[in-house]
């Protein structure tokens, strides 16, 4: 089957409206089984993997597909990017709803994560209105109101309701528009792009059958680093969290709220403050191999050496691996930190202490989890986070 270039263009994007529309299907499935209620939650779910091995795996699908679904935003992200697609006249607006639908996008993996209402999903929400309480002036407000709104309900609401209808709306502006301009509308594209899908489908269904999260209370209780090393797919977002186990007050606050919200905001907006004149109009594919090209040549020391190679394999061609090259160097100094820090996060270990057995307060979150007075360690960031990193060391 031949693969129309445009599909090439925004490959990682059609990829990410394919594993939308995935976590669509797969949240439903899921929403008919889960309960959101303190004392039942976490129970749905282990019943899931007890009695209904096809949902449990179907779980697992929902985690694994939202790990790919970031990744491909991201290297979206990365192509548009460099690509310069911000400097199209009539893509700014595509630019700004591209970047806001981050929001929405980390909204599912903050509410998501917490969800289930085991040790883990409970440390998380704990630690949300913690990090926003290091914001000045509205911090300890906005932290305060987290509290007081957090239900187990109300984040399920958020989660299969407020964020898919906001997400919706910002797709529709952002491609949606266009796509239902071409020939065949959305269907005739989301069949041309599947045959690009289908091999990451593959390895994400393999990953959820052979990478579960374990949701059982295990027979023999594991020690407490134990699932160290053993990917997870939603540990990434501990990565905002890192700063806290070497920096205290403002410096943490700076590495883990300041400065993502600035690159943020300077990625929305940065085309609104562009000149005119820099502007090209749309032209298709123009973009893709002359910008490498010329990119390149302002390196020419490196162009010199590596003249006998573009030889070799031709103009076009070289051009090519070199995005490609770009692209894949750029996502590993992204995601390279990210896997090593995460990595290191015991998944099974939770349960070594807190597990049903222990009882109450160690078993089962306490009642009073959002009293801050009666559960004072809750306050303290430093030691959350140690704690969820070398939980050995710091109970
Ligand atoms: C070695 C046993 C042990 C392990 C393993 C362990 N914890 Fe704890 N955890 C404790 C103890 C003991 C406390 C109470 C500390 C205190 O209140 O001073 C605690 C406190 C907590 C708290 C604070 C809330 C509270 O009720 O005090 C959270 C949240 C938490 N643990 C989550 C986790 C998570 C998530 C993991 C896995 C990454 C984990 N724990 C692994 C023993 C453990």
């Amino acid at each position: 089957m031949k693969i129309k270039q445009s599909h090439w263009h925004h490959f990682f994007g059609g990829i990410a409206l394919i594993l939308l529309i995935v976590q669509l299907l797969s949240g439903t499935i899921l929403a008919l089984f889960y309960s959101p209620h303190l004392n039942e939650a976490y129970a749905s779910v282990q019943a899931i993997y007890n009695e209904l091995g096809a949902v449990a795996w179907i779980r697992d699908t929902h985690r694994w597909a939202a790990l790919f679904l970031l990744v491909a935003v991201i290297m979206h992200f990365i192509r548009s990017f460099l690509r310069k697609d911000y400097l199209i006249r009539d893509s700014k607006t595509l630019w700004l709803t591209g970047i806001l639908l981050y929001l929405p996008l980390f909204g599912f993996l903050l509410t998501g994560f917490i969800l289930p209402w085991e040790w883990r999903g409970y440390w998380f929400m704990e630690m949300v209105p913690n990090s926003v309480a290091e914001i000045p002036l509205i911090g300890s407000f906005l932290s305060q109101f987290l509290m007081d709104f957090f239900t187990l309900n109300r984040a399920f609401v958020v989660h299969v309701v407020i964020l898919p209808v906001i997400t919706l709306v910002l797709m529709d502006i952002h491609a949606f528009t266009k796509i239902k301009k071409r020939p065949g509308g959305l269907s005739a594209y989301l069949i041309d792009h599947s045959p690009l899908t289908v091999p990451f489908l593959a390895v994400i269904a393999v990953l959820a059958y052979t990478l579960p999260m374990p949701s059982q209370d295990p027979a023999i209780i594991p020690m407490p680093l134990e699932g160290e090393y053993m990917p997870t797919a939603e540990w990434f977002i501990l990565i905002f969290y890192v700063p806290y186990l070497y920096f205290k007050g403002f410096m943490a606050a700076l590495f883990s709220i300041y400065i993502p919200v600035i690159i943020f905001l300077v990625l929305a907006l940065f085309p609104y403050f562009l000149k005119e004149s820099t502007f090209r109009e749309r032209r298709r594919h123009e973009a893709d191999t002359r910008q490498v090209t010329a990119s390149a040549k302002k390196i020419e020391v490196f162009a010199k050496i590596m003249a006998p190679v573009k030889r070799v394999l031709g103009a076009k061609i070289y051009a090519k691996t070199l995005g490609v090259m770009s692209v894949t160097l750029v996502a590993l100094a992204l995601f390279g930190p990210l896997y090593a820090v995460t990595y290191e996060s015991p998944t099974m270990g939770c349960n070594s202490c807190h597990n049903v057995s222990s009882g109450i307060r160690l078993g089962i979150p306490p009642e009073t989890f959002k009293d801050r007075i009666k559960n004072p360690t809750l306050s303290d960031n430093k030691f959350m986070v140690e704690h969820w990193f070398y939980p050995q060391v710091v109970w």
